[in-house]
């Protein structure tokens, strides 16, 4: 009976359906986000908030495995002697991981404390002074908002800001006052990483140092700054559930508390937080131009009761400007034993698949294939 009763408030009838809808714009309309739920005193998650128990606790849930570790590349000395082999070390991680992290990466740590400082000064705000960047309208430059699980219609355990840079020249006057410097200067920084990063991963591809940078596939930012509540009950939520990132190319900056994990053999293993390291992340798109040498990374964050968790992650991808280009496995990559994989894509048509078909767990690329 007690089970009964458990997985008809999980599934849900259609009449539990239609509550969820109607709560969840409740929810929304508070514009306070999963902060100001739990600043009101809740010890206990709404049900709107439960995701189906085999979410977390299928088999490949497992966090503690000690067997792997996600790879940690030291980047002292890459315009030296030490290229090759963090060259070696990047391809190794990108084709077998396609998420690793990296340290003396460049980025000062004071612009990383600032930004993450930024993000929490951002979400703990009163309601009244965040409450004008609210909006799901994702044009926007900047817009603060809670996710909605793409398949199960249920609320996620954060609240995020996140700031848009179409273009080159970025007009930073539109980010909110608080976090206007921090977040400038972290982008700025994160931009200039990024096209080291891209170098050396164009020469493990054998490629000239400078093929991504002149395919222009990488110019535009989206940064985001997620903040993840303490929460009360956390194996009956999600923070972000199991997904690719759509994009090429992602950095992202963890604060010190974990609950990001990353599929690696079919197993969960925890991105552990590391003092002063970032976490690069390979891209769907990276994976089709790469014709499948380097994979884009299936990661999540589980909610957790040591909150509140901050990260902000920088997504990279090709400029307005840019909209039509199409991508297809790169030309120098191909042979005869190594054939195209994949059809030719513009961004906007993979994020708009990805939108439609991609957030149900699985990334959608092998739709793209031949
Ligand atoms: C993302 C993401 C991880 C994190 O924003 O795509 O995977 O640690 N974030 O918040
Ligand atoms: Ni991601």
């Amino acid at each position: 009976m007690e089970g009964k009763t458990k997985s008809t408030e999980l599934v849900g009838s259609d009449e539990l359906n239609y509550d969820r809808e109607v709560e969840l714009s409740e929810l929304m309309s508070t514009k306070a986000g999963v902060k100001g739920l739990v600043d009101s005193g809740i010890s206990s998650v709404p049900r709107i908030f439960k995701v189906q128990a085999e979410q977390k606790h299928s088999e490949e849930f497992n966090c503690n495995n000690k067997q792997f570790q996600v790879p940690i590349i030291n980047l002292e000395g890459f315009q030296g002697e030490r290229r090759q082999e963090i060259i070696d070390d990047i391809l190794h991680a990108s084709k077998t991981w396609g998420i690793f992290q990296v340290v003396c990466h460049g980025v000062p740590s004071d612009v990383m404390k600032n930004m993450l400082r930024s993000v929490s000064e951002f979400h703990e705000q009163p309601r009244e002074l965040k409450e004008e960047f609210y909006s799901h309208d994702s044009t926007r430059k900047v817009w603060y908002y809670m996710t909605v699980h793409p398949v199960r219609k249920a609320a996620l355990w954060k609240d995020t800001i996140a700031c848009q840079f179409e273009d080159v020249t970025v007009d930073y006057q539109a980010l909110p006052l608080i976090c206007r410097k921090p977040m400038s200067e972290f982008v700025e920084h994160v931009n200039k990483l990024k096209r080291e990063l891209s170098k050396l991963l164009c020469e493990a591809l054998g490629l000239d140092s400078d093929h991504l940078e002149q395919m222009e596939c990488m110019k535009a930012r989206k940064l985001v700054g997620h903040y993840y509540p303490s929460c009360p009950e956390p194996e009956l939520t999600m923070g972000t559930p199991k997904h690719s990132d759509p994009y090429f190319f992602t950095i992202l900056l963890q604060g010190h508390v974990d609950g990001l994990q990353a599929l690696h053999q079919n197993q969960w293993i925890n991105v552990q937080p590391v003092d002063g390291a970032l976490v690069a992340i390979i891209g769907d798109m990276l994976q089709l131009i790469s014709n499948d040498i380097l994979k884009s990374a299936e990661h999540r964050v589980l909610a957790t009761r040591r909150g509140p968790r901050l990260s902000a992650a920088c997504f990279f991808y090709p400029t307005a400007v840019n909209q039509k280009l199409r991508f297809g496995p790169l030309k120098e990559l191909l042979s005869d034993s190594s054939p195209a994989l994949y059809n030719e894509v513009t961004h906007v048509e993979y994020l708009k698949h990805y939108s439609l078909h991609g957030s149900c767990g699985s990334k959608p690329l092998p739709d793209f294939r031949l």
